[in-house]
């Protein structure tokens, strides 16, 4: 399942993603989030994804769209670093959420907004609930 275009695009105006900040997407799916982070924004991106079809045509959407600011790896988050990140993008499930708290609390860096499109974290209060248009799901923002 992926993030509509629409919705990541949303989501990133509301967490003022800026040029030359550094996005990151937690479980990068086909890249699109970051793709457009870089195209629209002008902001580097960092992703991981674990599932190895969907990395393999993120890395071939990459090459394609001429992506140079954008790296994925074939890893869990939960193995990464995410102290870099000014901007962390999620679409995932809330099991997979699990253990996230302490990760967030250790490592991100204050001024860092976190934005996650149809689940909200269990574990924070967003800062705004943003609706989309014709869709259920929502995006729901954090500032750490
Ligand atoms: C619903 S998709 C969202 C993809 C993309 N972020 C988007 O918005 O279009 C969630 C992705 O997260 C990946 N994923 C789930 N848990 C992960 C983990 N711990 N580390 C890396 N990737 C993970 C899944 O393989 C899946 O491709």
């Amino acid at each position: 399942m992926a993030t509509p275009k629409s919705a990541l695009r949303r989501a990133l105006r509301a967490a003022k993603l800026e040029q030359g900040e550094t996005l990151y997407d937690l479980g990068s799916g086909t890249a699109r989030a970051l793709i457009i982070g870089e195209k629209e924004f002008g902001a580097k991106g960092i992703g991981f994804e674990i599932g190895l079809p969907i990395f393999i045509s993120s890395r071939i959407n990459l090459f394609l769209r001429r992506a140079k600011s954008v790296r994925v790896f074939r890893k869990s988050f939960f193995d990464a670093d995410l102290s870099k990140a000014d901007v962390i993008f999620m679409f995932l499930t809330p099991r997979a959420f699990v253990g996230l708290e302490d990760k967030f609390v250790s490592e991100i860096r204050p001024g860092c907004r976190v934005v996650t499109f149809s689940s909200p974290l269990k574990f924070w209060q967003p800062q705004e609930t943003i609706s989309l248009p014709d869709r259920q799901e929502k995006l729901y923002l954090y500032k750490a």
